[in-house]
């Protein structure tokens, strides 16, 4: 007994250690995961939730947003070590700009390995392995689709898609009002936990609801151009790093040098981007779970999906 009690106040110790080593150097925190999970629910169709609901594990009871977070929960473990540089792509300083080709590779120049390539992986994996009969699937596909969910997150954040050599600004230390920080950080939680503290009654799910509001209401007319990918593709990874590598130039390495102090200013201008790549997220994860599980959806609710129509009518 006391040996037990003796392991458990170690390892308690161990991971709490780890996990404040750790925290928030990558993706969104758990509560920009959370929301963009939550905004894709509410667009699934019907036959994509039936499917997801399927892939989830027992632990997410029915819930997919509950789970979207576990990609960040495993990588320092020895098992997934090697997913940890899935959650982002480092681009060339101060270009600006993103290349497949060019930029996604690990930190020893594998290729592939960066979060477009793992985003393109988890597709593929879903739409092989869905409708294959066990014998021929290869991958554990409760994995695949937690995995693409967090990743198409992780996309968004612009500083997921940015500088080389500051590491998404993990390196480039600064206050956030009063409190050290650094800018990567100020991205995947500050933003969002100040803004649940300032104007959303410190709910995530009052924060949820007004992006939501906003979806179906000033960004109605753009929603099908977000949830758009070239024809015939499933998913379109590229395209949204260029977003978020143009939003890190213009915004969040704007004003926030190493040593500076962010406060209003900069926290009032940003938090509408911040929200803007939340909603993108979801719309796009949904128009992604909804291409692979749900192909061929009748017309009419396709329209339902992505035009000016309300968000589907189920309940999740
Ligand atoms: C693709 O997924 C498999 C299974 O998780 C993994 O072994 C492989 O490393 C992944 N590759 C990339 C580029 O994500
Ligand atoms: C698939 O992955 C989940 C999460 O890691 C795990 O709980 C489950 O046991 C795995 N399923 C199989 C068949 O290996
Ligand atoms: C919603 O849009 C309004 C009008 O542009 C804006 O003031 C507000 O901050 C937006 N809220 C969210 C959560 O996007
Ligand atoms: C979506 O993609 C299709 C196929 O490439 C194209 O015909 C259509 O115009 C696109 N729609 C939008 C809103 O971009
Ligand atoms: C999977 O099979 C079901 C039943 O045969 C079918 O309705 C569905 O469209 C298929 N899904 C995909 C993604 O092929």
């Amino acid at each position: 007994m006391s040996d037990f009690k003796n392991w458990w106040t170690k390892s308690t110790f161990f991971i709490l250690l780890l996990l404040i080593t750790i925290s928030g150097t990558y993706g969104w925190g758990k509560e920009g995961h959370y929301a963009t999970c939550k905004i894709a629910e509410s667009f699934l169709s019907e036959e994509a939730l039936k499917a997801v609901k399927e892939l989830l594990p027992e632990t997410a009871e029915g819930d997919l947003a509950s789970v979207c977070s576990w990609p960040d929960e495993i990588k320092w473990m020895y098992k997934w070590r090697w997913t940890s540089e899935l959650h982002y792509v480092d681009t060339p300083d101060f270009r600006c700009n993103y290349d497949y080709c060019r930029d996604c590779h690990d930190s020893s120049g594998v290729k592939d390995r960066c979060v477009t390539g793992a985003i393109y992986n988890y597709t593929e994996q879903l739409v092989t392995g869905y409708n294959a009969s066990n014998s021929v699937v290869k991958y554990n596909l409760t994995e695949a689709l937690m995995f693409l969910s967090h990743y198409i997150g992780d996309v968004h954040q612009p500083l997921h898609v940015s500088f080389t050599s500051d590491e998404g600004g993990n390196t480039i230390i600064v206050r956030w009002y009063k409190r050290k920080t650094n800018l990567h950080h100020v991205w995947d939680s500050d933003i969002i936990e100040s803004a649940m503290k300032t104007f959303y009654d410190k709910d995530i799910d009052v924060m949820i609801s007004a992006i939501q509001k906003n979806i179906t209401d000033k960004w109605s007319n753009d929603i099908s151009s977000w949830a758009n990918c070239t024809s015939g593709e499933d998913v379109c990874p590229d395209p949204w790093a260029s977003e978020s590598i143009k939003c890190s130039c213009n915004y969040a390495y704007r004003n926030a040098t190493p040593g500076s102090t962010l406060e209003d200013e900069y926290f009032l201008s940003r938090l509408p981007i911040v929200e803007m790549r939340l909603a993108q997220g979801g719309v796009r994860l949904a128009a992604t779970l909804n291409r692979i599980f749900d192909p061929y959806p009748p017309v009419t609710q396709k329209l339902a999906y992505f035009g000016n129509i309300q968000r589907a009518s189920h309940t999740i």
